[in-house]
């Protein structure tokens, strides 16, 4: 076979993590006189890396998470109060396992959804199927769908290991039907034991208020709770230090 024909043959077998070194593979060979053996498992090895770094990035599309954050990124010393043991533990995913929920509830700009996301990505690597929903916007979404969008909007927030609903109740109230969808999927959820993330900067107590319904609003805390792990995130804005040191640092700052 030609180069060219085993280039072919290997893209013909969905071996292209081989394919793509194939040529850097065998100078290497050449120039370091290799075994036949030690080469060959590095090729084994640029395929499984291939196929590995493949299945992550169709699990983050899947997720719809928007940034691949982390913990390691963000600064502790901001906020001395937040419970960072609590992340750290959530960061961790035994929650996951243990069909357990995390209700992430305090004051703006305080990391509350970068800890979620950076929780929600951490279960994308560990293999987890996870949908990331920016509560306000999808849940107006889901108002407008058709019948059979919203059935399978609804499917896609009930069958996944981990759903994050962040930023819940921004737009303060909340419609009825997106009130009873929050309700539908909490209720499925938890009969399933499958765990949910939410972050809010509404103080459970005033659920009610932007549900509409104060019954509604304890039957879904009820489950949300029973359950879970309450972080509560006290301090001050982190986007209002960054607006604060982009001001400090524009050129027309002094003038
Ligand atoms: N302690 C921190 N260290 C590093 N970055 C931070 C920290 N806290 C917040 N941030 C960053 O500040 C921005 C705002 O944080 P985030 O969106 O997580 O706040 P939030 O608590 O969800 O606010 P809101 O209640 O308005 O939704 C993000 O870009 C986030 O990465
Ligand atoms: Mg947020």
């Amino acid at each position: 076979m030609t180069m060219n024909e085993i280039e072919r043959a290997l893209r013909e077998l969905r071996l292209s993590g081989i394919a793509d070194t194939l040529s850097t593979r065998l100078m290497q060979a050449q120039c370091n006189q290799e075994p036949f053996l030690e080469t060959f498992a590095c090729m084994l090895q640029d395929e499984l890396d291939r196929r590995r770094s493949r299945l992550l990035e169709r699990r983050f599309k899947h997720s719809r998470l928007d940034e691949r954050l982390g913990l390691a990124d963000f600064d502790w010393r901001f906020n001395p109060k937040l419970p960072r043991q609590a992340c750290f533990e959530l960061h961790a995913l035994k929650f996951i396992a243990e069909g357990a929920n995390a209700m992430i509830i305090g004051r703006p700009g305080t990391g509350k959804s970068h800890v979620a996301k950076a929780v929600a990505y951490q279960a994308t690597l560990q293999g987890y199927d996870v949908r990331y929903v920016e509560a306000d916007t999808e849940f107006a979404h889901f108002t407008l769908a058709s019948p059979a969008e919203q059935a399978s909007l609804l499917r896609a927030w009930v069958e996944p290991d981990l759903l994050v609903l962040d930023d819940l109740f921004l737009a303060r109230r909340i419609c009825d039907a997106a009130a009873e969808l929050l309700q539908t999927v909490v209720h499925q959820r938890y009969k399933h034991r499958r765990s949910i993330v939410v972050t809010s900067n509404r103080v459970v107590q005033d659920w009610g208020k932007y549900l509409g319904d104060a019954t509604m609003a304890t039957t879904i805390l009820d489950r949300l709770m029973h359950r879970a792990a309450m972080l509560e995130f006290e301090g001050k804005s982190y986007r209002l230090k960054e607006a604060a040191s982009r001001i400090a640092l524009s050129p027309t700052a002094d003038a």
